[in-house]
């Protein structure tokens, strides 16, 4: 896919498609109107009579052949006032989705140049590109029949205002290609299937994306280098499977040599059964895709190291399966964590916890600036905030605001919740320094200051995904989320 800025007489190029805007009350977006002079008015004409939807996301592909583009795809972008952010990435969303199902090969958008609150041409681009790259993803489907034909689309443009927002707009783009392909790595390795997507796969994909980007190393640490470490809480959760469990450590140098690292952490169960504590069989088969935050690592960094941003970034995944067997860790178990504190293990199915506690405990060797952990970690989190916003719990205020208005800004948004001492009490256990399960009341709390128990003297902050990580019933698989807040944050963080 080639993406790019026009602006004046650029934009009124032939194209395959031109995408433009009308609004609810079935008036032409003003960005719509000098292509309409071009179709002598052909577009006020159909919006008049009524054909041309405007509530936003609604879509229309009318082919128009033999004026200066083969179709115009009309877009509804609701009321006349300015867009908002989340509403122009929703048009763009239902554009891309409807562009890529004709067999266009080639577009102009020119929903750019609608007025769109705080938002500047890099984000217009950004936020472009990456809905093109959303629509353009297909699930790994592992099926015995042919592939469906690949779509048509090669190259997308958007038009700008005039030439200086033009080097904006590309750099957007640009990086929104880049935050669609860290996304689709993500969304592919969160969509296969357990059998497929196991420990060793996942170290697999890491020496495969340090052999693909100069800039990434990766290396992977096996069972008996786990025991070495003392990870004893990590190792009680792989005890029940036969599939091996494995440390993953990924890195994009980019920055000066010695500047401390941002470490992103990213919970990698390949599979969650419950292990002993066993899950209900409903909606069992989505704990698939209880490995989201360790592929959403895996996709930040890819971004990272296409965009080349100048820091040094590491990503952590202790990736493993929780499964219930003769050798399971049974509830009540006492096990001994890297840093030396030990856990009772009242329910093995908050075992999320129990291995990022050892991966943010060895995440210090790297003296980092900050560490940010990922995980589809709580179903309360789901219960708290739905499929639209993830949790933020942080030890750091000024941290846990960063990464707000990162979710702001990459329309990818969070949450966040508080860690009060009152919620500590609840990880209090008679036989050992903590217990991993407190019952249900403020879960994603009490879960984030279990974690925060291993994080004292780093900044540190953890994103709860298990809402937004993926969509289920009939839409089931993978949102990509939150890749684009993290590449948000990690271009935006300065220093500390
Ligand atoms: N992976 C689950 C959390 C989850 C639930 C993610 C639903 C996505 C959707 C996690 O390991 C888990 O089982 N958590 C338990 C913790 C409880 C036992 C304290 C939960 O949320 O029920
Ligand atoms: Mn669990
Ligand atoms: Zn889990």
């Amino acid at each position: 896919m080639r993406f790019h800025a026009v602006s004046g007489a650029a934009a009124r190029r032939r194209t395959d498609c031109a995408i433009v805007g009308v609004h609810e009350s079935g008036t032409l977006a003003a960005s719509a109107v000098p292509l309409d002079a071009r179709l002598n008015g052909r577009l006020a004409r159909l919006a008049k009579r009524g054909d041309l939807r405007g509530r936003i996301g609604e879509t229309a592909l009318l082919d128009v052949d033999g004026g200066p583009c083969q179709r115009v795809l009309v877009v509804g972008i609701g009321g006349k006032g300015a867009l908002t952010r989340k509403q122009y990435k929703k048009a763009m969303l239902a554009a891309a989705a409807a562009l890529v199902r004709s067999g266009a090969r080639d577009a102009v958008s020119f929903l750019s140049l609608e007025t769109v609150t705080a938002t500047d041409a890099y984000y217009r681009g950004r936020l472009a590109a990456e809905a093109v790259g959303h629509a353009l993803y297909r699930v790994p489907a592992i099926r015995s029949t042919r592939p469906p034909k690949p779509p048509a689309l090669a190259a997308f443009a958007i038009a700008v205002q005039n030439r200086s927002q033009v080097a904006d707009a590309n750099r957007g783009l640009s990086h929104g290609a880049a935050i669609a392909a860290g996304a689709s790595l993500t969304r592919d390795l969160a969509n296969l299937p357990a059998n497929v997507c196991t420990p060793s796969y996942l170290a697999s994909r890491a020496r495969q994306l340090a052999r693909e980007h100069r800039s990434v190393s990766a290396r992977t640490l096996d069972e008996r280098e786990l025991k070495r470490l003392r990870m004893g809480s990590f190792l009680s959760v792989t005890a029940g499977t036969d599939e091996p469990a494995r440390l993953i450590v990924l890195r994009h140098q980019g920055g000066r040599r010695g500047a401390a690292p941002i470490v992103l952490v990213g919970k990698g169960v390949t599979f969650d059964s419950g292990g002993i504590s066993l899950k209900q069989p409903p909606g069992m088969d989505e704990m698939k895709f209880d490995m989201t935050g360790a592929a959403s690592v895996f996709g930040a960094i890819k971004a990272a190291a296409i965009i080349g941003l100048p820091i040094n970034l590491i990503g952590i995944v202790p990736a493993c399966e929780n499964m219930p067997s003769g050798h399971a860790t049974k509830p009540g178990d006492i096990v001994r964590s890297m840093s030396g504190r030990t856990i009772e293990v009242v329910n093995t199915d908050a075992e999320g916890r129990l291995i990022l506690c050892d991966a943010l405990q060895y995440a210090r060797r790297f003296k980092p600036a900050v560490v940010l952990d990922v995980a589809t970690l709580t179903g309360a989190c789901v219960i708290a905030l739905g499929a639209h916003l993830a949790a933020v719990m942080s030890n750091d205020e000024a941290l846990a605001a960063e990464i707000l208005a990162a979710g702001q800004r990459a329309e990818d948004r969070a949450w966040h919740m508080p860690m009060a001492e009152e919620y500590h009490e609840q990880l209090k256990s008679n036989f050992a320094d903590f217990t991993n399960s407190c019952g249900r009341e403020g879960g994603a709390i009490t879960a984030a200051c279990f974690l925060s128990k291993f994080t004292e003297g780093l900044r540190w902050a953890h994103l709860d995904i298990a809402g937004v990580a993926y969509l289920s019933g009939a839409q089931k698989g993978s949102t990509g989320r939150p890749v684009a807040l993290l590449v948000d944050f990690l271009a935006n963080h300065r220093g500390s």
